[in-house]
């Protein structure tokens, strides 16, 4: 019996975490040297002590009463608890405590195990901090490069478009000054007429792919419907879209909810005619109480969206990231074969992140 008793201490000594043994009327019978160096008392002063005698009288509480609950309940118990290291900076522990029976059943007592987790929690509270960091880093980002969009646009449509539209009306006068429509001049007047028509489609599409002025002059309705018809036209791909959204609704909402719905719907669209090698596609969005949900399906190809992240796709990072920035989430739902459903959940109401920054 001795040799067991010296066993279980040398191997009580050696476990880096508190250990500790206590009577049905939690005293302790047995503590390790982790646990004598946590309470700072000597183990002549612990053993045959009630954690109340030994510890802060608010945490000698609290130990009795989860003492209680084991031997109470007869099962195991695991909480984590914070207390003021020796320094006096506060410290989280992980402690399982579970009954110990002897040979009949009967509980005699308890035994107890905590480790110390402070490490382990600066750590997950600096990474959760640092996510928190970037991701407003992210919503700070994206609102300048909308900004900066929503302005070159704007140029390009007003200065460039004035310009286009200056050269135009020369060519028209030159034309009428031409005489003979036969003429080689007169051929030359009606090419260079054409070439500045083509510029000028191409300026209206390039300021509109940067930001269409729609979003901004007409809401994010019109804005999803020139995207859908201008998905339809550019892909040869049929794609409805169904929207539930009143005027107040619509109305309601933030350039900055407006923006980023309208910037998942375009991402999912581009990656229906880009991967999937569908035959359909379907936009549903749908104002329904608080939130904005949104459902983008394709019938194609599908993906396992296990492996569908990876370092240089961005797409659905970005996606999943504008989501979050207004505290919504969002989900891709898919399997190799069966088409892909990207959905998400935008609430309507709360400070963007962008605006709290400003
Ligand atoms: N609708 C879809 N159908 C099939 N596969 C898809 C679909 N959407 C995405 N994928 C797959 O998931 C991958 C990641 O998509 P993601 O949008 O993140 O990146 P990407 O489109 O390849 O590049 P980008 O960063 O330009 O968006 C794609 O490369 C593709 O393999
Ligand atoms: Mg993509």
């Amino acid at each position: 019996m001795e040799t067991y008793g010296e066993l279980h201490r040398a191997i009580l000594s050696n476990i880096p975490d508190q250990a500790w043994l206590k009577d049905t009327e939690s005293r302790y019978v047995l503590v390790n040297e982790a646990f004598i160096g946590a309470c700072g008392r000597a183990e002549h002063e612990i053993i045959g002590s009630t954690p109340e005698q030994v510890w802060p009288p608010d945490w000698g509480k609290v130990y009795m009463s989860t003492d209680r609950a084991v031997l109470q309940s007869g099962v195991r118990r695991r909480y984590e608890e914070t207390r003021s290291g020796a320094d006096g900076t506060p410290r989280w522990f992980d402690t399982v405590k579970m009954p110990i029976r002897d040979a009949n059943g009967s509980i005699i007592g308890t035994v107890g195990i905590s480790r110390d987790i402070t490490d382990l929690k600066r750590s997950e509270m600096e990474l959760s901090d640092s996510r928190s960091q970037l991701r407003k880093l992210l919503a700070y980002l994206q609102s300048i490069r909308e900004a900066e969009r929503t302005r070159i646009s704007r140029e390009l449509h007003d200065e460039l478009g004035q310009l286009l539209s200056g050269l135009r009306l020369g060519l028209n006068y030159l034309e009428t000054q031409a005489g003979d429509p036969e003429s080689a001049q007169a051929a030359h007047v009606h090419m260079l007429k054409e070439l500045v028509d083509a510029t000028m489609d191409a300026v209206h599409r390039i300021a509109s792919d940067l930001r269409p002025a729609v979003l901004d002059e007409l809401g994010l309705h019109a804005a999803l419907e020139w995207l859908t018809e201008s998905f339809v036209q550019r892909n040869s791909l049929p794609c409805e879209l169904h929207v539930e959204m009143s005027g107040t609704q619509a109305n309601g909402l933030d350039t900055e909810r407006s923006t980023a719905i309208f910037r998942i719907v375009q991402e999912a669209l581009t990656n229906a005619a880009r991967h999937a090698r569908a035959l359909r596609v379907v936009v549903e969005v749908d104002m329904r109480g608080d939130d904005c949900l949104l459902a983008i399906t394709d019938d194609g190809c599908g993906m396992d969206t296990s492996r569908a992240a990876n370092g240089t796709s961005l797409g659905l990072l970005g996606m999943r990231e504008r989501a979050l920035m207004l505290g919504g989430q969002l989900s891709v739902r898919s399997r190799p074969g069966h088409g892909t459903t990207v959905s998400a959940r935008i609430p309507l109401h709360g400070v963007a992140m962008a605006d709290a920054l400003r």
